[in-house]
Protein backbone atom coordinates (compact mmCIF):
# COMPACT_ATOMS: atom_id res chain seq x y z
CA UNK A 1 0.00 0.00 0.00
CA UNK A 2 2.85 2.42 0.96
CA UNK A 3 4.22 2.71 -2.92
CA UNK A 4 0.80 4.15 -3.50
CA UNK A 5 0.81 6.67 -1.53
CA UNK A 6 2.77 9.92 -2.95
CA UNK A 7 0.88 12.79 -0.94
CA UNK A 8 -0.97 13.11 2.07
CA UNK A 9 -3.54 15.76 3.35
CA UNK A 10 -3.61 16.92 7.43
CA UNK A 11 -6.26 18.99 8.39
CA UNK A 12 -7.32 19.64 12.65
CA UNK A 13 -11.32 20.08 13.25
CA UNK A 14 -13.71 21.12 16.01
CA UNK A 15 -12.24 23.19 19.08
CA UNK A 16 -8.45 23.94 19.32
CA UNK A 17 -6.85 22.08 22.09
CA UNK A 18 -3.42 21.84 23.52
CA UNK A 19 -1.17 18.90 20.98
CA UNK A 20 -2.33 19.66 18.12
CA UNK A 21 0.98 21.07 16.57
CA UNK A 22 2.47 18.10 17.91
CA UNK A 23 0.12 16.13 15.87
CA UNK A 24 1.14 18.24 12.99
CA UNK A 25 4.87 18.32 13.61
CA UNK A 26 4.95 14.02 13.75
CA UNK A 27 2.62 13.49 10.87
CA UNK A 28 5.18 15.47 9.18
CA UNK A 29 7.92 14.16 10.60
CA UNK A 30 7.50 10.61 9.83
CA UNK A 31 5.80 11.14 6.39
CA UNK A 32 8.76 12.70 5.15
CA UNK A 33 11.33 11.08 6.86
CA UNK A 34 9.97 7.35 7.14
CA UNK A 35 8.19 7.50 3.71
CA UNK A 36 9.40 10.58 1.94
CA UNK A 37 5.32 11.03 1.11
CA UNK A 38 4.70 15.17 0.80
CA UNK A 39 2.23 16.63 2.80
CA UNK A 40 -0.16 19.31 2.17
CA UNK A 41 -1.58 21.33 5.17
CA UNK A 42 -5.11 22.09 4.95
CA UNK A 43 -6.52 25.29 6.73
CA UNK A 44 -9.43 25.72 8.78
CA UNK A 45 -10.80 22.21 9.07
CA UNK A 46 -12.88 20.93 5.94
CA UNK A 47 -13.36 24.91 4.93
CA UNK A 48 -9.72 24.15 3.27
CA UNK A 49 -10.48 21.95 1.10
CA UNK A 50 -13.73 23.69 -0.05
CA UNK A 51 -11.27 26.68 -0.89
CA UNK A 52 -8.43 25.50 -1.75
CA UNK A 53 -6.96 28.09 -2.31
CA UNK A 54 -4.71 28.32 1.10
CA UNK A 55 -3.59 24.89 1.25
CA UNK A 56 0.11 24.59 1.67
CA UNK A 57 2.97 22.02 1.64
CA UNK A 58 4.03 21.46 4.68
CA UNK A 59 7.89 20.03 5.52
CA UNK A 60 10.44 20.00 7.68
CA UNK A 61 11.29 24.24 7.69
CA UNK A 62 7.14 24.50 8.28
CA UNK A 63 6.83 22.62 11.25
CA UNK A 64 10.45 23.88 13.33
CA UNK A 65 9.43 24.93 16.87
CA UNK A 66 5.93 24.19 16.90
CA UNK A 67 5.94 21.23 19.30
CA UNK A 68 5.18 23.60 22.63
CA UNK A 69 3.02 26.07 20.90
CA UNK A 70 -0.71 25.60 21.97
CA UNK A 71 -3.51 26.02 18.93
CA UNK A 72 -3.13 24.79 15.62
CA UNK A 73 -1.05 26.13 12.84
CA UNK A 74 -3.48 25.45 10.41
CA UNK A 75 -6.42 26.90 11.99
CA UNK A 76 -9.43 24.65 13.06
CA UNK A 77 -13.68 25.69 12.71
CA UNK A 78 -16.04 23.87 14.69
CA UNK A 79 -18.56 25.10 12.28
CA UNK A 80 -17.91 24.02 9.06
CA UNK A 81 -19.63 20.81 8.10
CA UNK A 82 -19.18 20.19 4.38
CA UNK A 83 -22.35 18.06 4.36
CA UNK A 84 -24.12 20.79 5.81
CA UNK A 85 -22.14 24.01 5.09
CA UNK A 86 -24.43 27.30 5.99
CA UNK A 87 -23.93 29.60 2.74
CA UNK A 88 -26.04 32.76 1.82
CA UNK A 89 -28.09 32.85 -1.03
CA UNK A 90 -30.26 36.12 -1.54
CA UNK A 91 -29.47 37.05 1.78
CA UNK A 92 -30.78 33.76 3.62
CA UNK A 93 -28.53 31.52 5.35
CA UNK A 94 -29.43 27.95 3.93
CA UNK A 95 -27.51 24.55 4.75
CA UNK A 96 -25.60 23.75 1.76
CA UNK A 97 -23.98 19.87 0.85
CA UNK A 98 -20.85 20.95 -0.40
CA UNK A 99 -19.55 17.24 -0.26
CA UNK A 100 -18.94 17.11 -3.83
CA UNK A 101 -16.81 20.11 -4.11
CA UNK A 102 -14.63 18.80 -1.57
CA UNK A 103 -14.07 15.52 -3.11
CA UNK A 104 -13.46 17.32 -6.28
CA UNK A 105 -10.58 19.51 -4.73
CA UNK A 106 -8.79 16.56 -3.21
CA UNK A 107 -8.64 14.48 -6.04
CA UNK A 108 -7.80 17.80 -7.80
CA UNK A 109 -4.85 18.05 -5.72
CA UNK A 110 -3.54 14.88 -5.77
CA UNK A 111 -4.20 13.98 -2.10
CA UNK A 112 -3.79 10.18 -1.49
CA UNK A 113 -5.21 10.33 2.04
CA UNK A 114 -6.07 12.35 4.85
CA UNK A 115 -5.18 12.66 8.13
CA UNK A 116 -8.15 13.94 10.12
CA UNK A 117 -7.32 15.16 14.15
CA UNK A 118 -10.74 16.42 15.89
CA UNK A 119 -12.83 15.30 18.12
CA UNK A 120 -16.25 13.42 17.71
CA UNK A 121 -17.92 15.59 15.35
CA UNK A 122 -15.32 15.96 13.24
CA UNK A 123 -14.35 12.43 13.15
CA UNK A 124 -18.40 11.43 11.96
CA UNK A 125 -17.39 14.02 9.13
CA UNK A 126 -14.24 11.56 8.29
CA UNK A 127 -16.89 8.82 8.40
CA UNK A 128 -18.83 10.19 5.78
CA UNK A 129 -15.57 10.91 3.64
CA UNK A 130 -14.72 7.49 3.77
CA UNK A 131 -17.84 6.11 3.19
CA UNK A 132 -17.23 8.30 0.00
CA UNK A 133 -14.46 7.25 -0.86
CA UNK A 134 -11.81 9.34 0.58
CA UNK A 135 -8.96 7.08 2.36
CA UNK A 136 -8.82 8.75 5.86
CA UNK A 137 -7.58 7.98 8.86
CA UNK A 138 -8.26 9.68 12.35
CA UNK A 139 -6.33 11.42 15.32
CA UNK A 140 -8.85 11.46 18.38
CA UNK A 141 -8.87 15.33 20.17
CA UNK A 142 -10.32 17.24 22.71
CA UNK A 143 -9.87 18.21 26.27
CA UNK A 144 -13.15 17.07 27.51
CA UNK A 145 -11.47 13.06 27.40
CA UNK A 146 -15.14 11.81 26.63
CA UNK A 147 -14.33 9.93 23.67
CA UNK A 148 -14.42 6.11 25.26
CA UNK A 149 -12.52 4.61 22.24
CA UNK A 150 -9.55 6.26 23.39
CA UNK A 151 -8.61 5.91 27.28
CA UNK A 152 -7.35 9.75 27.17
CA UNK A 153 -6.91 11.93 24.73
CA UNK A 154 -4.38 14.73 24.11
CA UNK A 155 -4.88 18.04 25.41
CA UNK A 156 -6.91 16.58 28.51
CA UNK A 157 -3.85 16.95 30.80
CA UNK A 158 -2.98 20.06 29.86
CA UNK A 159 -6.62 21.65 30.56
CA UNK A 160 -5.85 19.58 33.87
CA UNK A 161 -2.84 21.27 34.82
CA UNK A 162 -4.41 24.81 34.33
CA UNK A 163 -7.91 24.15 36.44
CA UNK A 164 -5.68 22.47 39.09
CA UNK A 165 -3.40 25.60 38.87
CA UNK A 166 -6.35 28.01 39.66
CA UNK A 167 -7.87 25.79 42.27
CA UNK A 168 -4.61 26.30 44.11
CA UNK A 169 -4.62 29.84 43.27
CA UNK A 170 -8.68 30.28 44.72
CA UNK A 171 -7.98 28.91 47.76
CA UNK A 172 -5.42 30.96 49.36
CA UNK A 173 -7.88 33.96 48.64
CA UNK A 174 -11.07 32.12 49.40
CA UNK A 175 -9.37 31.56 52.84
CA UNK A 176 -8.60 34.70 53.60
CA UNK A 177 -11.44 36.26 53.07
CA UNK A 178 -13.77 33.39 54.26
CA UNK A 179 -15.70 33.02 50.43
CA UNK A 180 -17.11 30.50 48.82
CA UNK A 181 -15.71 30.31 45.51
CA UNK A 182 -17.13 28.44 42.07
CA UNK A 183 -15.18 27.88 39.73
CA UNK A 184 -16.73 26.52 36.56
CA UNK A 185 -14.60 24.33 34.24
CA UNK A 186 -15.31 23.15 30.91
CA UNK A 187 -16.10 19.37 29.97
CA UNK A 188 -19.72 19.73 27.80
CA UNK A 189 -21.51 16.77 28.57
CA UNK A 190 -18.53 14.98 30.82
CA UNK A 191 -17.21 15.68 34.12
CA UNK A 192 -13.44 14.53 33.83
CA UNK A 193 -12.10 17.79 34.09
CA UNK A 194 -14.13 19.12 37.26
CA UNK A 195 -14.03 15.77 38.52
CA UNK A 196 -9.77 15.68 38.53
CA UNK A 197 -8.92 18.76 38.86
CA UNK A 198 -10.89 19.17 42.19
CA UNK A 199 -9.73 15.92 43.25
CA UNK A 200 -6.10 17.44 42.80
CA UNK A 201 -6.77 20.65 43.84
CA UNK A 202 -8.54 19.33 47.11
CA UNK A 203 -11.68 21.04 46.23
CA UNK A 204 -14.82 20.61 48.78
CA UNK A 205 -17.77 20.27 46.45
CA UNK A 206 -17.33 19.10 42.41
CA UNK A 207 -20.54 18.78 40.70
CA UNK A 208 -20.79 17.15 37.53
CA UNK A 209 -23.04 16.21 34.99
CA UNK A 210 -23.50 13.09 35.72
CA UNK A 211 -24.46 13.23 39.24
CA UNK A 212 -27.13 15.89 39.75
CA UNK A 213 -26.77 18.09 42.80
CA UNK A 214 -28.91 19.89 45.13
CA UNK A 215 -28.33 23.41 46.47
CA UNK A 216 -29.74 22.46 50.10
CA UNK A 217 -26.81 19.97 49.85
CA UNK A 218 -24.34 22.00 48.65
CA UNK A 219 -25.02 24.55 51.43
CA UNK A 220 -25.20 21.75 54.09
CA UNK A 221 -21.59 20.94 53.19
CA UNK A 222 -20.44 24.31 53.66
CA UNK A 223 -22.31 24.19 57.18
CA UNK A 224 -20.55 21.36 57.76
CA UNK A 225 -16.82 22.90 56.80
CA UNK A 226 -17.98 26.05 59.14
CA UNK A 227 -18.92 23.82 62.21
CA UNK A 228 -15.01 22.27 62.09
CA UNK A 229 -13.83 26.22 61.75
CA UNK A 230 -13.54 26.11 58.12
CA UNK A 231 -14.78 29.39 56.85
CA UNK A 232 -14.23 29.01 53.07
CA UNK A 233 -14.95 26.40 50.64
CA UNK A 234 -14.26 25.59 46.97
CA UNK A 235 -16.64 24.25 44.62
CA UNK A 236 -15.84 22.93 41.11
CA UNK A 237 -18.83 23.03 38.89
CA UNK A 238 -18.30 21.36 35.48
CA UNK A 239 -19.78 23.53 32.99
CA UNK A 240 -22.71 20.76 32.16
CA UNK A 241 -23.31 19.94 35.64
CA UNK A 242 -27.76 19.71 36.67
CA UNK A 243 -28.87 21.21 39.79
CA UNK A 244 -32.12 20.66 41.23
CA UNK A 245 -33.81 23.82 42.82
CA UNK A 246 -36.92 23.01 44.79
CA UNK A 247 -39.00 20.92 41.96
CA UNK A 248 -37.09 22.08 39.03
CA UNK A 249 -34.09 20.53 37.62
CA UNK A 250 -31.73 23.11 35.60
CA UNK A 251 -27.95 23.00 34.03
CA UNK A 252 -27.62 20.67 30.65
CA UNK A 253 -30.12 19.93 28.46
CA UNK A 254 -29.91 20.19 24.86
CA UNK A 255 -30.76 23.54 24.13
CA UNK A 256 -27.89 24.41 26.53
CA UNK A 257 -25.77 21.96 24.58
CA UNK A 258 -26.39 23.83 21.62
CA UNK A 259 -25.21 27.14 22.25
CA UNK A 260 -23.41 26.79 25.79
CA UNK A 261 -22.73 29.75 27.46
CA UNK A 262 -19.91 30.10 29.92
CA UNK A 263 -20.44 30.59 33.68
CA UNK A 264 -24.22 30.27 33.02
CA UNK A 265 -24.37 27.46 35.48
CA UNK A 266 -21.75 28.55 38.02
CA UNK A 267 -22.96 31.72 38.31
CA UNK A 268 -26.78 30.55 38.78
CA UNK A 269 -25.61 28.19 41.83
CA UNK A 270 -23.36 30.81 42.80
CA UNK A 271 -26.36 33.36 43.56
CA UNK A 272 -28.93 30.73 45.52
CA UNK A 273 -25.63 29.55 47.68
CA UNK A 274 -25.20 33.13 48.50
CA UNK A 275 -28.73 33.43 49.27
CA UNK A 276 -29.19 30.19 51.40
CA UNK A 277 -26.11 30.27 53.18
CA UNK A 278 -25.71 34.77 53.18
CA UNK A 279 -21.70 33.98 53.18
CA UNK A 280 -19.96 35.82 50.37
CA UNK A 281 -19.49 34.14 47.07
CA UNK A 282 -17.64 34.50 44.13
CA UNK A 283 -17.47 32.82 40.81
CA UNK A 284 -14.58 32.26 38.72
CA UNK A 285 -15.04 31.09 34.84
CA UNK A 286 -12.06 29.75 33.61
CA UNK A 287 -13.22 29.46 30.06
CA UNK A 288 -11.32 28.75 27.03
CA UNK A 289 -7.88 29.59 28.94
CA UNK A 290 -8.25 25.66 29.53
CA UNK A 291 -8.01 25.40 25.49
CA UNK A 292 -4.85 27.32 25.28
CA UNK A 293 -1.24 27.40 26.16
CA UNK A 294 1.74 25.08 25.63
CA UNK A 295 0.59 21.35 25.83
CA UNK A 296 2.30 19.44 28.81
CA UNK A 297 4.87 17.41 28.42
CA UNK A 298 2.47 14.01 28.64
CA UNK A 299 -0.08 15.63 25.89
CA UNK A 300 3.18 15.96 23.56
CA UNK A 301 4.52 13.00 23.84
CA UNK A 302 0.86 11.37 23.20
CA UNK A 303 -0.05 13.80 20.00
CA UNK A 304 3.91 12.22 18.67
CA UNK A 305 2.49 8.93 19.36
CA UNK A 306 -0.65 9.37 17.79
CA UNK A 307 0.70 11.37 15.01
CA UNK A 308 3.14 8.65 14.02
CA UNK A 309 0.86 6.06 14.23
CA UNK A 310 -1.75 7.83 12.01
CA UNK A 311 1.03 7.94 9.51
CA UNK A 312 1.53 3.71 10.22
CA UNK A 313 -1.96 3.38 9.60
CA UNK A 314 -2.13 5.11 6.01
CA UNK A 315 1.43 3.03 5.41
CA UNK A 316 -0.66 0.01 6.39
CA UNK A 317 -3.54 0.85 4.16
CA UNK A 318 -5.75 0.42 7.12
CA UNK A 319 -8.07 3.80 6.49
CA UNK A 320 -11.42 4.51 7.93
CA UNK A 321 -9.84 3.52 11.18
CA UNK A 322 -8.78 6.48 14.13
CA UNK A 323 -5.42 5.66 16.46
CA UNK A 324 -6.12 5.55 20.02
CA UNK A 325 -5.11 4.57 23.64
CA UNK A 326 -5.71 1.30 25.36
CA UNK A 327 -3.67 -0.06 28.43
CA UNK A 328 -1.03 2.47 27.68
CA UNK A 329 -0.45 1.39 23.89
CA UNK A 330 -1.19 2.96 20.45
CA UNK A 331 -3.84 0.88 19.07
CA UNK A 332 -6.30 1.79 16.28
CA UNK A 333 -10.18 1.37 16.36
CA UNK A 334 -12.90 1.20 13.22
CA UNK A 335 -13.84 5.24 13.04
CA UNK A 336 -17.32 3.89 12.64
CA UNK A 337 -17.53 2.63 16.17
CA UNK A 338 -15.58 5.30 17.84
CA UNK A 339 -18.06 7.85 17.05
CA UNK A 340 -21.31 8.79 19.16
CA UNK A 341 -19.54 6.90 21.94
CA UNK A 342 -19.49 9.22 24.81
CA UNK A 343 -17.08 8.16 28.18
CA UNK A 344 -18.72 9.80 31.12
CA UNK A 345 -17.58 9.60 34.90
CA UNK A 346 -19.36 6.71 36.45
CA UNK A 347 -21.22 7.90 39.45
CA UNK A 348 -20.53 4.64 41.46
CA UNK A 349 -17.14 4.37 39.84
CA UNK A 350 -13.50 4.28 41.63
CA UNK A 351 -12.85 7.80 40.95
CA UNK A 352 -16.03 8.95 42.45
CA UNK A 353 -15.50 6.62 45.51
CA UNK A 354 -12.19 7.77 45.86
CA UNK A 355 -13.39 11.49 46.22
CA UNK A 356 -16.33 11.18 48.59
CA UNK A 357 -13.39 9.14 50.72
CA UNK A 358 -11.50 12.59 51.02
CA UNK A 359 -14.61 14.37 52.27
CA UNK A 360 -15.51 15.44 48.92
CA UNK A 361 -19.35 16.61 48.38
CA UNK A 362 -21.24 15.72 44.74
CA UNK A 363 -24.03 17.97 45.97
CA UNK A 364 -26.29 14.80 45.99
O1 LIG B 1 -15.27 20.32 23.41
C1 LIG B 1 -14.31 21.22 23.85
C2 LIG B 1 -14.94 22.43 24.45
O2 LIG B 1 -13.90 23.25 24.93
C3 LIG B 1 -15.96 22.15 25.53
O3 LIG B 1 -15.38 21.80 26.75
C4 LIG B 1 -16.73 23.46 25.54
O4 LIG B 1 -18.05 23.27 25.97
C5 LIG B 1 -16.72 23.86 24.09
O5 LIG B 1 -15.65 23.19 23.49
C6 LIG B 1 -16.61 25.34 23.87
O6 LIG B 1 -16.73 25.58 22.51
P1 LIG B 1 -16.50 27.00 21.82
O7 LIG B 1 -15.02 27.14 21.61
O8 LIG B 1 -17.24 26.90 20.56
O9 LIG B 1 -17.01 28.03 22.77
Amino acid sequence: MSESIKKIGILTGGGDCPGLNAVIRAVVKSATLMHGWQVVGIPDGFDGLIWPERLRPLGIEEIRGILPRGGTILGTSNRGNPFAYPVKENGVTVLKDMSPVLLENFNKVGLDALVIVGGDGTQKIGLELWRQGVRVVGVPKTIDNDLSATEITFGFDTALHTATEAIDKLHTTAESHHRVILMEVMGRDAGWIALESGIAGGAHVILIPEIPCTIQKICEKIDERAQIGSFYSIIVVAEGCQYIDGASISGSDQNRRQTPRSGEVANAIGSMIARSTQKETRVTVLGHIQRGGTPSPFDRVLSSRFGVAAVELIARGQFGHMVCLRCGSIESTPIEKAVGQLKTVDPNGEMVRTARALGISFGN
